[in-house]
C-alpha cells in the first residue's frame, strides 16, 4: 500500500527532525515530553480552580480546548495510523476508538479554532516582522504560529469534510474510495503540522 510507505517515511522524518532540533537546542527529549504533558494537563486540571480564582475565563477556555484538541488528535492519529503502518486497514477496537473519540475531537477543535481565530489574524505586525527578518532576525513574533494555524484549518476542512461526505452514498464506490484517500492524506498533513508545531514550540525555548 502506497499510503503505508509514505506514512512510514513521514514518521521517520518527523522523529529525525525532533531529535535533530532537540540536540541542536540542547533540550532533553524526556524534558520535552514532560513539559508537553504538564502544559496539556495543567489547563485541564485548572478547571476546578477556575470557579473560585481565575478571572480570565477567555484565556482559560482557549487553553483548555487547545489541550483537549491535542489529546483527542493524538488518540485519532494513533487509532487511524497504527494499522496502516503495518499494511492493514483500520479495524476492531481501533476503529471503535476512532469513531468514539471523533465527536469529542470535532467539538473541541472547532471551539479551539473559534477562540484562537481573532488572535491568529495576519496584521501589520506580521508585515513588519517579515521586513525585519531580512535584516535583524531577532524580533519575537507569533507569525509562524499563524501559518501553522491556517494550514491546520485547511487540512482539517479536507479531513472532516471528506469523511462526512463519504458517509453518504452521493459519489458511488469509486468516489467513496477517493474520499477515504483524501481523509488519509489530509490526516497525514495534520500529523505533520501538529508534530512540527509542537517540536518547534518545545525545542526552541524562546518560543515557549
Ligand atoms: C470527525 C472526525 C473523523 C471521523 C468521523 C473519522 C472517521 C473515519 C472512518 C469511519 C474511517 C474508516 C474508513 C474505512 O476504512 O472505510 C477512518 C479512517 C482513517 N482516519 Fe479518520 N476520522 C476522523 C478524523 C480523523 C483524524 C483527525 C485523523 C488523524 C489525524 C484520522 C485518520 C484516519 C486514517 C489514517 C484513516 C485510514 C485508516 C486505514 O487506512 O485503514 N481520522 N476515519
Amino acid at each position: 500500500m502506497v499510503f503505508s510507505i509514505i506514512l512510514a517515511v513521514v514518521i521517520v522524518v518527523l522523529i529525525f527532525n525532533f531529535l535533530r532540533l532537540s540536540k541542536k537546542n540542547t533540550t532533553n527529549p524526556a524534558e520535552i515530553f514532560n513539559n508537553l504533558k504538564s502544559d496539556l494537563l495543567s489547563s485541564i486540571r485548572k478547571s476546578k480552580e477556575l470557579r473560585t480564582k481565575d478571572k480570565n475565563l477567555f484565556n482559560f477556555a482557549r487553553q483548555f480546548f487547545y489541550s483537549l484538541s491535542i489529546i483527542f488528535l493524538a488518540l485519532m492519529a494513533v487509532s487511524g495510523f497504527l494499522l496502516p503502518l503495518f499494511w492493514q486497514t483500520m479495524d476492531g477496537i481501533l476503529l471503535f476508538i476512532h469513531l468514539f473519540v471523533a465527536p469529542f475531537f470535532v467539538v473541541s477543535v472547532v471551539v479551539a479554532i473559534a477562540l484562537f481565530a481573532y488572535r491568529m489574524q495576519f496584521n501589520a505586525a506580521d508585515y513588519a516582522y517579515l521586513s525585519a527578518q531580512r535584516t535583524a532576525r531577532k524580533q519575537k513574533s507569533i507569525f509562524w504560529k499563524k501559518i501553522y494555524f491556517w494550514l491546520f484549518i485547511i487540512a482539517i476542512i479536507f479531513n472532516l469534510g471528506s469523511m462526512l461526505l463519504a458517509m453518504y452514498p452521493l459519489l458511488g464506490t469509486s468516489g467513496q474510495n477517493w474520499l477515504l484517500n483524501m481523509h488519509r492524506y489530509s490526516a497525514l498533513v495534520l500529523l505533520i503540522l501538529t508534530v512540527n508545531y509542537l517540536t518547534l514550540k518545545y525545542t526552541l525555548k524562546s518560543n515557549r
